[in-house]
């Protein structure tokens, strides 16, 4: 009686054993888990790269160059991630939007970086920047009824 208990349990714990190789092998054969950058994420990012942005231009204005290229330096890093979204999206315009503001917040740190900086080309760099935003928002970004500002969703439709 002991040893057929004894046997019992053990073929579960086979069963339990091969069951659970069976759950690695289908995970390991099936898609990768891919984290999706929702459009939540893209708000959020956006409320936080807004407010650096804006820091850098006031600093760039003001001529205090370490403080504006901080601020910059923290809203390219954001700005950075959201191409994420729109590679998963598959929007090359969203894509290329992101692009292009970020080279252009390279070139304004670069104009930034000199000792002797000039602040018109500076400046003209920053504004650059701001267009390549404004582009980005007339396509796909609309004003939220509930204030603010939201995803224009039907932008994103093919
Ligand atoms: C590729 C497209 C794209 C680019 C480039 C882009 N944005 Fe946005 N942005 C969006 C979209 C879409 C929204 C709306 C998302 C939301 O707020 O729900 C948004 C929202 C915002 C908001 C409003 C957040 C809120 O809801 O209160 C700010 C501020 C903002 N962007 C700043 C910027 C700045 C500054 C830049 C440039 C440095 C920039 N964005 C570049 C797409 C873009």
């Amino acid at each position: 009686m002991r040893s057929c208990r004894a046997g019992g349990i053990a073929l579960v714990l086979v069963a339990a054993a091969t069951g659970l190789a069976g759950v690695v092998l289908r995970a390991q054969d099936g898609p990768k888990p891919y984290p999706i950058y929702t459009a939540d994420h893209l708000a959020g990012t956006m409320e936080t790269l807004g407010p650096n942005f804006a820091a850098a231009v006031r600093a760039l204005e003001a001529g205090d160059y370490p403080a504006a290229k901080e601020r910059l330096a923290r809203a390219r890093e954001q700005l950075a991630t959201t191409i994420t979204f729109w590679r998963q999206r598959e929007r090359d315009d969203g894509i290329g939007f992101v692009r292009t503001a970020v080279r252009a917040m390279d070139d304004l740190d670069a104009a930034m970086s000199v000792d002797d900086v000039d602040a018109e080309v500076a400046s003209a760099f920053a504004a650059d920047v701001q267009a390549t935003c404004n582009a980005c928002h007339a396509v796909y970004r609309e004003p939220d009824p509930e204030g603010g500002f939201r995803l224009k969703a039907e932008a994103l439709e093919p």
